[in-house]
């Protein structure tokens, strides 16, 4: 039995174009988009209609930057797929690309389907998967053929965390090599670790125990020379490179010197560098902790590069590195040792309001707004278009947006599986009405109607910006 959806009377923003339309829903898959008042559109007829007047009708989020319980420090991130996905759709993101992890002496199979166990009929929303690499060798490099042929197409490597994620530069490259070859594309945790290690080391021994060391020591060259190194090895590769979660100013500008040389260098960056920073790490009575993560937050004044970098397209995408750990019990982990505090911030229901506010303040675009936050990261893995946008044979991930709505996050009101909130009592402009996916209502006019298990399991291609 077909369902037809109506989505009447909204502005249809999407990364190219803004349009008062109408979208008929059909099946889970968006049918047609006709003029709003046109005879075509007035002709539709609808099991259920969903008034847009005053709204936007814009793509669902694809953020492809999470980690549902994540193993990190001794514990794990705190959201599980139900409860992540959940929040997730609460702010408008119908994708999320989670990061499977392949463990020291297992294969990357191991790892994904221990991540496909923790996934399966758990999710509201559709999600996919790249696969952390900690173990370079002969048989893991094979794998990766493997994987990007059913639809893990995109590696994490870490040059941070010696002794947990840690690829040498000879692992790193080689990885990069295979990736040349096999059309996966490398994502790069780009921060010189070992040298980190030894500032972090200093630093506890000069009894600088605080969370704000965790900024100092994590020295903002030691993201541009990984990010320049990165580069490099990924020329000498041949390969395309992803630097996530990019903080600094000097890094930002690794990436634009190498994308001003033509090569297919992409970044990332998140909420979090936009809209907080090392002052809210230096926070008295350890409360610093909540915000602790790798890349750290850094001083404001990196802030207004990255905004450029998101105008100028020298960033592509921003996503929300979303991985919680609960201040009471995770984060106190770190009390008296920050190195001991497990890295990682609250995020995946905050990431379209945010940058909905950065429309208000005029930072971007509301275009490049769904550029940034739906149709560029579901280009870059291999999403678009059935992710993204709002065009006929897309899926029906649609959100409908009160642009003028006011909210407040807050732990109180928010839908993550943690006890804190990195944005606690900011007020912003925007909020999530209605959200569809594939077709079904998960949120309707506020109130959850989703269901664990109706999230599927989405393979991708390989980077859509590649030839
Ligand atoms: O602090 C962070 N970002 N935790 C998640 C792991 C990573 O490096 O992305
Ligand atoms: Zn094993
Ligand atoms: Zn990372
Ligand atoms: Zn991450």
């Amino acid at each position: 039995m077909s369902t037809r959806t109506l989505v009447r009377g909204g502005l249809v923003v999407t990364a190219a174009e803004e349009t008062h339309a109408d979208v008929l829903v059909e099946d889970g898959r968006i049918a047609a988009l006709a003029a709003h008042g046109s005879a075509a559109a007035a002709a539709w007829t609808a099991d259920r209609t969903i008034d847009a007047t005053g709204r936007y009708v814009i793509p669902g989020g694809v953020d492809a930057h999470t980690h549902m319980e994540f193993p990190f420090g001794g514990t794990f991130a705190s959201d599980d797929f139900e409860s992540g996905t959940r929040a997730a759709a609460w702010g408008g993101t119908t994708t999320i690309v989670d990061f499977a992890v392949q463990a020291v002496g297992h294969t990357l199979r191991e790892g994904l389907d221990a991540w496909h166990a923790k996934a399966d009929g758990r999710c509201a929303v559709d999600y996919a998967f790249h696969m952390i690499l900690s173990d370079v060798h002969d048989s893991s490099l094979k794998e990766m053929d493997l994987l990007v042929e059913e639809g893990v197409t995109s590696f994490k490597l870490f040059m941070a965390y010696p002794g947990v994620f840690y690829s040498d530069d000879g692992r790193v490259l080689r990885a990069m090599q295979r990736s040349a070859l096999n059309g996966g594309l490398v994502m790069m945790h780009a921060e010189n670790g070992p040298a980190i290690d030894v500032l972090v080391e200093q630093a506890l021994a000069r009894g600088d125990t605080d969370p704000r060391h965790h900024g100092e020591t994590r020295h903002v060259l030691l993201e541009a020379e990984a990010t320049h190194r990165a580069v490099q090895l990924a020329r000498v590769a041949g390969a395309p490179l992803y630097v996530v979660h990019v903080s600094a100013r000097e890094a930002l500008a690794e990436l634009v010197a190498a994308r001003d040389q033509g090569l297919p260098v992409f970044g990332e960056t998140c909420p979090q560098y936009l809209f907080l920073s090392a002052d809210d790490l230096a926070e008295p009575d350890f409360e610093g902790a909540k915000y602790v993560c790798s890349t750290p937050l850094r001083p404001r004044e990196h802030q207004a590069a990255l905004w450029r970098g998101l105008r100028t397209d020298d960033l592509q995408v921003v996503s929300t590195d979303h991985c919680p750990f609960c201040f009471r019990g995770q984060k106190e982990l770190g009390r008296g040792d920050f190195s001991r505090i497990p890295n990682g911030l609250p995020g995946v229901e905050n990431r379209m309001d945010l940058l909905h506010q950065a429309v208000v303040d005029g930072h971007i675009s509301r275009r490049r707004w769904i550029e940034i936050a739906c149709a560029a990261p579901a280009r870059m893995f291999g999403l678009y278009p059935k992710k993204g946008t709002v065009a006929p044979g897309s899926d029906a991930d649609l959100v409908v947006y009160d642009p003028s709505a006011t909210q407040t996050l807050s732990a109180r009101t928010h839908h993550m599986n943690v006890d804190y909130s990195a944005y606690e009592g900011r007020t912003v402009t925007g909020r999530v009405e209605t959200v569809l996916s594939r077709g079904e209502f998960v949120i309707d006019r506020r109130t959850y109607t989703g269901r664990a298990g109706h999230g599927v399991y989405t393979p991708r291609a390989t980077c859509q910006y590649l030839g």
